[in-house]
């Protein structure tokens, strides 16, 4: 594979700045400086080092997004644009999101093609926390209940939710974070309450977050990102 999609692949930047990476002689096979990105590594073989460290090649891909609305969590819809419209990678890699969010939520979407990761992070039994920023129509009347509610459970499905933590933020502005993803959970929650969703926003998925991401972008994980996700794994 050559130097420079070796490099972009393992979470180093896009090809541009990967090029710029090697330009400014950051970038070492097998002890010697490189400066060609088409350079052709045997990722069994070759030592890349980048600022001195040794690369750990990601066979798989992980990408963060931060999701807009109107696009569908899937890889194909005949009938609405999907997130995975929105990442553009190079030759053929497909990739899929890591569970759902509905078409008019935002935010923080994680997008890979490790099915075992994605299966094992989607797991109640994982807890991995998901965040999210609420708005609703009206005001939730009594907010001790509420909190109450959520974190002992309500009836979805057949089954009790997992304890949820809501933390108020404005009138009508909430943050509530759960640990699973069942259809709708946040918005049936909330209509439970009494309450209409109006806007809706994964502010985080475990440790990671949209931060200077505007709406649209992605970028790829950085290896401690992933590193990290491996061990909740
Ligand atoms: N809960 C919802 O109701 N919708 C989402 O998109 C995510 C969580």
């Amino acid at each position: 594979m050559r130097l420079d999609k070796l490099l972009s692949d393992s979470g180093y930047g896009s090809r541009k700045e990967v090029k710029n990476l090697i330009k400014s002689k950051n970038v070492a096979v097998n002890g010697e400086i490189e400066r060609d990105g088409a350079r052709i590594i045997d990722e069994n073989i070759d030592e890349v080092l980048v600022l001195g460290k040794p690369i750990i090649y990601e066979k798989n891909l992980y990408i963060l997004l931060n999701k807009p609305k109107g696009y569908l969590s899937a890889t194909k819809d005949p009938s609405a644009p999907v997130v995975t419209d929105l990442v553009e990678l190079d030759g053929k890699r497909s990739i899929f999101p890591v569970g759902r969010l509905d078409k008019d939520t935002t935010g923080t979407m994680l997008l890979t093609d490790d099915g075992k990761m994605a299966h094992s992070l989607l797991s109640p039994k994982k807890h991995v926390d998901k965040t999210y920023y609420v708005e609703t129509d009206i005001p939730i009347l009594d907010i001790n209940l509420a909190k109450n509610i959520f974190s002992e459970g309500i009836e979805m499905d057949g089954k009790k939710t997992l304890p949820a933590k809501l933390e108020v933020k404005g009138e009508r502005e909430y943050l509530v974070t759960i640990r699973e993803g069942k259809y709708h959970q946040v918005k049936r929650m909330f209509s439970y309450l009494g309450c209409e969703i109006i806007k809706l926003d994964r502010v985080s998925f475990a440790f990671l977050n949209c931060e200077g991401l505007s709406s649209g972008q992605w970028r790829f994980l950085k290896e401690e990102e992933i590193l990290k996700l491996k061990e909740l794994c």
